[in-house]
C-alpha cells in the first residue's frame, strides 16, 4: 500500500479525543446482568454492518466481542459518525444493554444475548485495511502473518496462548517460590557455555578484538550460585543458541532453570514432578496423572528408538540385530559387521495399508531421512510371507523374526539395518506416523514420564567418530559407574535426566560434577588439552575447588511446554514476536546492516565472502 492510500484509509474521518471519558466494563462483561444499564466500551472495531440504516459492529477488546448497534433514534449524532467505521478503527462507545430479540440472539457469542444501543461514538483512532481477517483461521501463509504480526497477534489463539504463558510464568515462579527457590537473574553478556550449539557473539567496544558470549544456558553460572552457597536457584531465563530453526527451536528462547544443592536425583525429579504438574494445573487447567513412569534410556531407545517417545502410540519396536550376525542376507548383515543394528516396527492388523502407501513411506525414509531402504515383510490372510526380502532369509530367520515380532495374518512388519542412530530415527518416526495414521493411541490425554540413566557419553558421525558428551560436558557419571571412567567410559551411565510429556522433551537436567578431579578427568577423555580446558572452564574449576557442594538442577524448555500445554505444535505460536525458520524477524526486519561508523566502534570489519550464510 502506498503512503497516500494508507493516509486515506485512515483519515476520511475527524478523530476525537479520549478526553475523560473511561470504559466501565470489558466487552465480555457485557451481560443480561446489565440490561438497562448505561455503560461505556471501547476497542477495536472487529466487523461493521449496514441494515437499513442501522450500524451494527462487533466491538473487540482483550475480552472477546460485544455487539454495539448505532440507530438514529437512539443518538442521530452517534450514528451518523458511525457511517465512518471501518474494521479496526479504534473507538469509544456508550450506551444501554438491551436484551437481543429471540431470533437475533447469537449462541456462538458469550455476550450474544445482549447488545449495546450507542448514545455517544468517539472514534480514537484509524486503521488501515487488516491484511487478513482476525479470526481462529486467517486463511494466509505463516509468512504473511509474520509480516503482519501486529494484527496476527490480535486473533483468539495467539491472545489465548500469550494469556496462558503468563499464567504459567506466575504458577512456576509460585511453585519453586514456595519451596524456596530464590530468583536470581545471570548475565546475558557472558562467556561461551557449553550446551552443543553454536554461540551468539557480541564484540566488546571498550576491548577491541574480544567477544561475549550470549548464553546457550545459564549452566555454568547456576553452578557458580551453588558454590556460592545459595542451595536453591531458578530463573525464568532467556537463552541464545545459533542452530537450525525448525517448529521447536528457536535461536532465543526461554528456560525455567533451577538448581539444588545438596540433593540426589531422586529429591530433584520428585520437586520437577510437584512443580510442573501444580504450573499445569493452575496456569493451564491441566491436571498431569502422577507418579511419573520412569523409562530408563536404553530401555526406552529399544521400544521406542526414540529418547523422548509418546508412549499413548501403541506399537513398539523389536530389536533382531543378533539374527543376523551371522545371515546370508547381505544388506543385513553388512550393517551388523559395520557396528550397527536391525530392528523392527510389526504394525499388526495392517490391511489398511496398501502397496503403494508403503511405497510412499520407502520414497519418504530414502529422500528426508536418508534410509538406505525400506524392507516389509507383509503376512497375508493365509499366512503367507509376500516381501521383497523373503527370498533372502533362511527358515530359522523366518522362524524367529516370526516370533520376536508375534506376526499373523495381517501384520507388515517394517525393517531398518543401519548405525544405531539412524535405524532408530526412522522406526521412531515410522511409528508416530503410522500410529496416528492407524489410530493406534490408547486414548490418554496426557502422557508424562522421565526418561533417566543417560549415558555421559556418545561418537560422533552416528556413532562412527571420536567420543563426545551427550548433554554437556559437567553431568555426573553415577558413582557405581566412576570406575568405568578409566577402562570402558562408553559404558558410564549419567545422572542426566528428561521429562517428557506427548512425545516433547521438556526438560533436562543432570547432577553435576561437583569434585573437580572427576570434571578434570571428564574434559580430558573428551579430548580438551589442558590450555584449552582452562582458557574455556579455568574459573569453573577454580570455583569447584573452593568447597562446591554436591548439586544438580534442570532446566525446562519454557516455549515447548507452553506449546505443549496449549495444544499447538509451533513455538512461533507461543511466542510474541519469533523468528523464521531463516533466522529473521519479519517485522522489524532484523537481522540489518548497521552504520560503519557501529562497526568501527566495535573493531569490526564486514568481509564480503560473498556467501549468505
Ligand atoms: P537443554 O540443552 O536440554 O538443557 O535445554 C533445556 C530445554 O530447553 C529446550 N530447548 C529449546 N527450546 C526452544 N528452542 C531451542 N532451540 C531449544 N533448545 C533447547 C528443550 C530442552 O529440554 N543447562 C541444561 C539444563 C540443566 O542441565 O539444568 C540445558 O540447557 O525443551
Ligand atoms: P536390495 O537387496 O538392496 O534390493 O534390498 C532389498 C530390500 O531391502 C528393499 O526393499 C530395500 O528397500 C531393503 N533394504 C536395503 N537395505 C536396507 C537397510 N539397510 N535397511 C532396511 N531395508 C533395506
Amino acid at each position: 500500500m502506498t503512503d497516500d492510500s494508507r493516509q486515506d484509509a485512515r483519515s476520511t474521518v475527524a478523530l476525537d479525543l479520549l478526553g475523560d471519558r473511561r470504559r466501565s466494563h470489558r466487552c465480555a462483561e457485557v451481560s443480561a446482568a446489565l440490561v438497562d444499564q448505561e455503560v461505556t466500551v471501547v476497542g477495536w472495531v472487529h466487523r461493521r454492518r449496514d441494515h437499513g440504516g442501522v450500524v451494527f459492529t462487533d466491538l473487540r477488546d482483550r475480552t472477546g466481542l460485544v455487539q454495539v448497534v448505532f440507530r438514529p433514534d437512539a443518538s442521530t449524532e452517534a450514528h451518523a459518525r458511525a457511517d465512518a467505521l471501518r474494521s479496526e478503527f479504534v473507538i469509544l462507545a456508550r450506551g444501554v444493554v438491551k436484551r437481543r430479540s429471540e431470533d437475533t440472539i447469537n449462541p456462538n457469542l458469550p455476550t450474544g444475548e445482549v447488545e449495546v444501543i450507542a448514545s455517544e461514538l468517539r472514534i480514537l483512532n484509524g486503521a488501515v485495511p487488516p491484511p487478513f481477517a482476525i479470526e481462529d483461521d486467517p486463511g494466509v501463509e505463516e509468512s504473511v502473518r509474520l509480516r503482519h504480526r501486529i494484527h496476527d497477534l490480535r486473533r483468539p489463539p495467539l491472545q489465548r496462548n500469550l494469556e496462558m504463558r503468563h499464567r504459567l510464568f506466575q504458577a512456576f515462579r509460585r511453585a519453586l517460590s514456595d519451596r524456596d527457590f530464590l530468583e536470581i537473574e545471570t548475565p546475558i553478556l557472558a562467556k561461551a557455555t557449553p550446551e552443543g550449539a553454536r554461540d551468539f557473539l557480541v564484540p566488546s567496544r571498550l576491548q577491541a578484538g574480544e567477544f561475549y558470549a550470549l548464553p546457550q544456558s545459564p549452566q555454568i553460572m547456576k553452578q557458580l550460585l551453588m558454590v556460592a552457597g545459595f542451595e536453591r536457584y531458578f530463573q525464568i531465563a532467556r537463552v541464545f543458541r545459533d542452530e537450525d530453526q525448525r517448529a521447536d527451536r528457536q535461536f532465543e528462547f526461554t528456560q525455567v532453570d533451577l538448581e539444588m544443592s545438596f540433593v540426589g536425583v531422586e529429591e530433584i525429579l520428585e520437586v520437577l514432578e510437584d512443580v510442573i504438574c501444580e504450573a499445569a494445573k493452575e496456569g493451564a487447567g491441566i491436571e498431569l496423572p502422577r507418579p511419573f513412569p520412569r523409562l530408563g534410556w536404553a530401555d526406552c531407545m529399544a521400544r521406542y528408538g526414540i529418547d523422548r517417545p509418546d508412549t499413548r502410540i501403541d506399537l513398539e519396536l523389536v530389536e533382531l540385530t543378533d539374527l543376523f550376525a551371522e545371515s546370508g542376507f547381505r544388506a543385513f548383515r553388512g550393517a551388523v559387521d559395520a557396528g550397527g543394528i536391525v530392528k523392527c516396527l510389526p504394525v499388526h492388523d495392517a490391511e489398511g495399508l496398501s502397496r503403494g502407501d508403503v511405497d510412499r513411506l520407502e520414497a519418504f525414509v530414502k529422500k528426508e531421512l536418508g534410509a538406505r531402504g525400506l524392507a516389509w515383510i507383509r503376512v497375508a490372510a493365509d499366512g503367507a510371507w509376500q516381501s521383497p526380502i523373503v527370498k533372502f532369509l533362511s527358515d530359522e530367520e523366518r522362524a524367529a523374526i516370526a516370533e520376536r515380532t508375534s506376526a499373523r495374518p495381517g501384520s507388515l512388519l517394517f525393517f531398518q539395518a543401519d548405525r544405531a542412530p539412524r535405524a532408530n530415527a526412522i522406526l521412531a518416526r515410522l511409528r508416530v506416523d503410522l500410529g496416528e495414521r492407524l489410530g493406534r493411541t490408547d486414548g490418554r490425554a496426557w502422557d508424562p514420564l522421565f526418561v533417566v540413566d543417560f549415558p555421559v557419553f556418545e561418537r560422533e558421525d552416528d556413532g562412527a567418530g571420536a567420543l563426545t558428551y551427550m548433554h554437556m560436558p559437567f553431568v555426573a557419571p553415577r558413582e557405581e559407574d566412576l570406575p568405568l571412567l578409566e577402562t570402558d567410559p562408553e559404558r558410564v551411565r549419567g545422572t542426566h535426566y528428561d521429562v517428557v510429556v506427548n512425545g516433547v522433551e521438556l526438560g533436562s537436567g543432570s547432577l553435576r560434577n561437583h569434585r573437580v578431579d572427576v570434571q578434570r578427568r571428564l574434559f580430558e577423555l573428551l579430548g580438551y588439552d589442558k590450555a584449552d580446558m582452562e582458557r574455556r572452564f579455568g574459573f569453573l574449576l577454580e570455583s569447584l575447588e573452593a568447597g562446591a557442594p554436591p548439586h544438580g538442577g534442570f532446566a525446562f524448555g519454557y516455549d515447548r511446554t507452553v506449546m505443549v500445554f496449549a495444544g499447538v505444535d509451533n513455538l512461533r505460536d507461543v511466542i510474541a514476536f519469533p523468528k523464521t525458520q531463516r533466522g529473521q524477524d519479519l517485522l522489524m526486519d532484523s537481522p540489518s546492516a548497521v552504520d560503519a561508523g557501529q562497526l568501527a566502534d566495535l573493531h569490526v570489519q564486514v568481509v564480503d565472502d560473498g556467501e549468505d550464510d
